[in-house]
């Protein structure tokens, strides 16, 4: 029903990491989720195989011509497919961005994560217009550091590029990283409260058409 995909040509900014907390808290919220894996170190599929107990129809996608059609299978299946992306330009990222109803470009607090999400949001408009539609993108910060001057500059840069950004951090906290052996993902605590908050935050875009009831009244 919903394309999201998870991009930004930064590599270890945070993409698989808001893949998963996204595919937590929707899987919880008892919808069907499809999952396709575009990188080739297949950290999404691997964890999903190997570490999660949730069971996700996932595939892993390398050959670039076959991102758009396996996802559109899959989005017939499925309440929700979510693409994870490599963390480099390629042209299955543009494939993967081409198809989505929504970009999610995760970056952290640093000068080489601000400028490759510029390019990624950059893609994605290139990328609509090649199809004649406008692709929703917006930045997510992770590995976020409130109340410190560096998030103060990054987030002044943002706004200054005029880059659209969700309101919802993933902040800086070991829960994260622990998902990645335990295969749980975090329902209660801050980083639980961030996933739920980020998807809710979607919905209320209209992206998650199937979670009309979880919309904030407008
Ligand atoms: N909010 C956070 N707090 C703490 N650690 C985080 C956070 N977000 C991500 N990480 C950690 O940072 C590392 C990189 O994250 P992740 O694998 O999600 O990035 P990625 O963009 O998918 O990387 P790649 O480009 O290699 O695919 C991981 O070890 C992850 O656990
Ligand atoms: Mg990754």
């Amino acid at each position: 029903m919903s394309i999201i995909t998870t991009a930004t040509t930064k590599g270890g900014a945070g993409k698989t990491t808001v893949a998963q907390m996204i595919i937590g808290a929707v899987h919880d919220l008892g919808y069907s989720i499809g999952v396709i894996d575009t990188d080739e170190n297949q950290t999404l599929s691997n964890w999903l195989s190997n570490n999660s107990n949730m069971a996700i129809d996932c595939r892993v996608v390398l050959d670039d011509s076959k991102v758009v059609e396996e996802a559109q299978m899959m989005n017939r299946k499925h309440d929700l497919v979510i693409i994870d992306t490599p963390g480099a330009q390629s042209q299955s990222t543009v494939f993967a961005i081409g198809c989505a109803d929504l970009v999610i470009v995760p970056l952290q607090l640093s000068k080489a994560d601000l400028m490759q999400a510029q390019k990624t949001y950059r893609l994605v408009q290139s990328t609509g217009s090649i199809s004649g539609r406008n692709i929703p993108a917006r930045l997510l910060f992770t590995d976020y550091t409130p109340k410190t001057k560096i998030a103060k500059k990054v987030r002044q840069q943002v706004a200054g590029y005029g880059l659209p950004v969700f309101n919802t951090r993933l902040h800086h906290l070991v829960a994260y990283k622990e998902l990645t052996f335990s295969g749980k993902i975090p329902k209660k605590g801050r980083a639980g409260a961030q996933g739920q908050l980020l998807v809710q935050e979607i919905a209320d875009m209209g992206i998650l058409p199937f979670m009309q009831e979880y919309r904030h009244a407008s």
